[in-house]
C-alpha cells in the first residue's frame, strides 16, 4: 500500500518556532538553567476549590456517562450568569451557549459551519495560527489582516478591497490580543459590526484573554456592541481566566442561529466534555468575582517586574493593558529570529520570535508573564548582560 497524506496536511506551513525549540532543548540538555518566557501556559495551579469540585463530582457514577454535547444546563446557566454580571449581556442558556473543548477546539470548527471552499476568511496577522490553518483545511481563501503599531494592532477594515470583503464568509478577531497584547474598544467593535453587516460576514471574536486585565481596565465583550449579535459570536475559555489550560473547557456564545451552526458541527464530531469538568467550570464561573482577582494580581505584579527589566535593557514595548504578553521590539539590526536565538544562547531565555505569528510580527519578540517574579527579575538581568 502506498500511503500519502492529504494535501491539507502537506500544505501546512513549516513550524516556525522549530529553530528556537531546538536550541532551547540543546541548551537544557547541556544543563543550562532556562527561563522559558515562550509558552502562554500559566505556571500557577488551578484554584483549590475548583479542583475540589472536580474531585467531588468525579466520584459520582452518574457523571461517568456520555455528556450532552452542547453542555450541561448547570454549566450553561453559569455561563449566562457570568456573562450578565461581567458584561451586562443577556444570553438564553438553551440556544445561545455551547460548550467547547477549550477555545482552540471551538475556533477550529467554526470554519466548518460557515465557510465553503473558495470563500474568503479574514484572519489577523500576527495571530493565533489556528484561525488561518483550520480555515485552509476547509478550502478557504485565507486573507490576512496585518496588525501593526501604526494601526494600534487593529485590522484596518478600510484597507480590505471591496471585492475581497464581498467574498468573505468569516472574520476572526481576538482582543485582548495574542501576541500583541492590544485591546479593542467599543468604537472599533462598532466599525466591525457595520463592516460585517454590509458584507454579510460572520465574525468570530476570540475572547480568551478578557479576564487578564490590568489597572482595573476591563476589556469589553464584542456582544456588548449594538448589532453584534446579528453578525457574530464570541468564544471564551476558562484556560487563562482560572489557570485551567489542561482542563479543556470553554464556551461559544451568541445568537442561536450563529452558535447553532457551531453546535451542529460539534454534535457530529465530539460528545461533549466530561461532566465533572463542566460542573467544576460552572463553580469557577459562579465564583469568578472571588477567584479571578488574585490571579490578576499575580500577573499585574509580574507585569511591573518585567516592564522594569525590559526598560533597564533598553528594549521598546507598549505597556500591556491586558493578556499576559509583552510584544517587544527587537534591538536595531536584529530580526525576530536572530534576537530570539541570541536570547536563548547567551541569556538562556526563551522568547517567541514575532515572525512565527505572521510576517507583520517581524521585528518583535513575545515574552509571557508565565514565570515567578524572581525569575522575571533574573531574566531582566540576563538580558541586560547579553545586550552589553
Ligand atoms: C488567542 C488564543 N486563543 C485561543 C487559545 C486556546 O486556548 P484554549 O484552547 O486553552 O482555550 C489560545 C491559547 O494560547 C490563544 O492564545
Amino acid at each position: 500500500m502506498k500511503m500519502s497524506y492529504a494535501d491539507r496536511i502537506l500544505e501546512l506551513p513549516p513550524y516556525l518556532f522549530e529553530r528556537i525549540d531546538r536550541i532551547k532543548n540543546e541548551m537544557a540538555a547541556g544543563g543550562a538553567d532556562i527561563i522559558d518566557l515562550g509558552v502562554g501556559d500559566p505556571d500557577i495551579p488551578t484554584p483549590a476549590p475548583i479542583v475540589q469540585e472536580l474531585a467531588r463530582e468525579a466520584a459520582r457514577p452518574e457523571n461517568h456517562r456520555y455528556p450532552f454535547t452542547a453542555g450541561l444546563s448547570v454549566f450553561r446557566n453559569a455561563v449566562a450568569g457570568w456573562y450578565s454580571r461581567r458584561f451586562g449581556v443577556t444570553l438564553e442558556p438553551g440556544g445561545e451557549i455551547t460548550s467547547v473543548i477549550g477555545s482552540k477546539e471551538g475556533i477550529s470548527h467554526v470554519p466548518l459551519a460557515f465557510v465553503n471552499p473558495g470563500d474568503v476568511v479574514l484572519v489577523p496577522e500576527p495571530g493565533y495560527p489556528v484561525y488561518g490553518i483550520t480555515s485552509a483545511f476547509v478550502g478557504a481563501d485565507v486573507r490576512f489582516m496585518p496588525l501593526t503599531a501604526e494601526n494600534n494592532f487593529l485590522p484596518d477594515l478600510g484597507a480590505i478591497p471591496k471585492t475581497v470583503a464581498d467574498r468573505a464568509a468569516l472574520m476572526f478577531l481576538n482582543y485582548p490580543n495574542n501576541p500583541t497584547a492590544a485591546t479593542a474598544g467599543p468604537g472599533y467593535f462598532k466599525e466591525v459590526v457595520a463592516f460585517a453587516d454590509k458584507h454579510n460576514i460572520v465574525v468570530c471574536h476570540d475572547a480568551a484573554y478578557t479576564e487578564l486585565y490590568f489597572d482595573g481596565k476591563k476589556p469589553v465583550s464584542f456582544l456588548e456592541t449594538d448589532g453584534a449579535r446579528d453578525v457574530g459570536m464570541e468564544i471564551h475559555s476558562l484556560s487563562k481566566t482560572f489557570n485551567m489550560t489542561g482542563w479543556r473547557i470553554g464556551f461559544a456564545v451568541g445568537k442561536k442561529e450563529i452558535v447553532g451552526g457551531l453546535a451542529k458541527v460539534k454534535s457530529n464530531m465530539d460528545s461533549g466534555i466530561f461532566q465533572p469538568i463542566q460542573l467544576a467550570a460552572a463553580y469557577a464561573l459562579d465564583h469568578a468575582e472571588e477567584l479571578t482577582p488574585p490571579i490578576r494580581a499575580v500577573y499585574e505584579r509580574r507585569r511591573g517586574v518585567l516592564a522594569e527589566a525590559l526598560s533597564a535593557a533598553g528594549l521598546e514595548y507598549r505597556m500591556p493593558e491586558a493578556s499576559f504578553y509583552f510584544w517587544v521590539k527587537t534591538p536595531k539590526g536584529q530580526t525576530s529570529e536572530s534576537f530570539s536565538a541570541m536570547l536563548v544562547q547567551k541569556a538562556h531565555i526563551v522568547a517567541t520570535p514575532g515572525s512565527g505569528f505572521g510576517p507583520s510580527g517581524e521585528g518583535y519578540v513575545r515574552f509571557t508573564l508565565c514565570a515567578p517574579e524572581e525569575r522575571l527579575t533574573e531574566a531582566g538581568e540576563r538580558i541586560v548582560g547579553a545586550l552589553k
